[in-house]
């Protein structure tokens, strides 16, 4: 294959052929949207470092699923904020907290709309720390994995289909599968957040769950961002203690992360497109200075060809309606 015999701009000509050798294409039913649940009555407040992303009150659930039903994107993963906090995140596992009484509003809407539900405790804590502390403020462990799987099996409870580990303890995938198990939830899948790196890219997402530290930061548990090889072991460890769905977070700065991951296990990979990396493309946007549509297509397309088989992203909405809008105008897009 050579030019001038060869040459590649051919199957370039036209929309149809384009679509027609087009290898990743985007759907709405990857996409996973974050929400952020609060207690109160007819709130919903913006997040300032997060434009079009809100924080709700549980009255307003009903119409938030069926606005995403419509435009369909058929997955939600849950926050919470909670009323109270205290040392050990007692709220996080509470059978009515806020999580818990959001999944039951949601089930009782829509019984078929799928609740994923994020599992840790820096949103639960006063010191914003993923896990208990000892006198030294250092994160205990194997403490915390009690509270985790208490935790994931009170969203199973509600109702939850799925649960997403996002803490970083070691061993909390096993933790978990066998207290649902042992509760009677077989099929409770897990998403690890296995991949998951210390990472300057949640800064919105801290003002949005009112999650961050309170002293010092999470690099005793979350990943260094240079380190690709330990990415691949705790996705192994975490597929060994039989995680469903494995993720990598953030997703811009770990595209290779994805890609070796889905090459090396060929498990269902979750990316996790961040707080940051949404309010980076929302500022260029509101100045003027780049087509968000097509940027964010771009990038989610993106994900899928690094690997991804599902896209948590604050895009889901817009990127849903985008699609949509396209599909209804004829316009071959990045859909097949
Ligand atoms: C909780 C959690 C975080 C995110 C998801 N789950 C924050 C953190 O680990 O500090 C970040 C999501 C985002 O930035 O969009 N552990
Ligand atoms: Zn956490």
């Amino acid at each position: 294959m050579q030019y001038p015999e060869y040459r590649p701009r051919r199957l370039r000509l036209s929309p149809t052929i384009r679509a027609m050798v087009r290898e990743s294409a985007l759907a709405t039913t990857d996409l996973i949207y974050p929400l952020f649940v609060k207690p109160g009555e007819g709130l919903r407040d913006e997040v300032s470092s997060m434009p079009g992303q809100y924080q709700i009150s549980l009255d307003m659930l009903p119409a938030e699923i069926d606005e995403l039903r419509k435009l369909g994107v058929g997955a939600v993963i849950l926050f919470g904020l909670p009323a109270h906090k205290d040392a050990v995140g007692s709220e996080g596992y509470d059978e009515h907290g806020i999580v818990q009484e959001a999944i039951r509003a949601i089930k009782k809407h829509d019984p078929e709309f799928y609740v994923i539900t994020d599992v840790c405790l820096c949103e639960y804590t006063d010191h914003g720390h993923c896990g208990v502390l000892d006198e030294n403020s250092y994160v205990l462990n194997d403490v915390t994995l009690e509270l985790l799987a208490q935790e994931a099996v009170s969203h199973a409870a509600a109702g939850a289909d799925m649960v997403a580990p996002s803490d970083m303890m070691d061993g909390r995938v096993a933790a978990i599968r066998s207290a649902l198990d042992r509760e009677g939830y077989v099929n409770v899948p897990i998403m690890a957040y296995s991949a998951k790196f210390c990472s300057g890219w949640y800064g919105p997402f801290r003002e949005a769950a009112d999650s961050a530290p309170a002293f010092g930061d999470r690099s005793q548990y979350q990943m260094d961002p240079a380190n690709g090889d330990e990415a691949l072991r705790e996705t192994e460890l975490d597929i060994e203690e039989s995680a469903d769905i494995v993720m990598v977070k953030p997703a811009l700065a770990f595209m290779d992360v994805v890609w070796r991951v889905k090459e090396t296990f060929g498990m269902p990979t979750c990316v996790y497109n961040v707080s940051g990396e949404y309010a980076m493309v929302k500022a260029a946007a509101e100045k003027g200075w780049i087509d968000e549509k097509r940027i964010v297509l771009e990038t989610l397309t993106g994900f899928v060809r690094a690997g991804a088989d599902m896209i948590i992203t604050y895009h889901a909405k817009d990127a849903a309606r985008w699609m949509r809008e396209d599909a209804h105008a004829g316009v071959v897009g990045y859909q097949k």
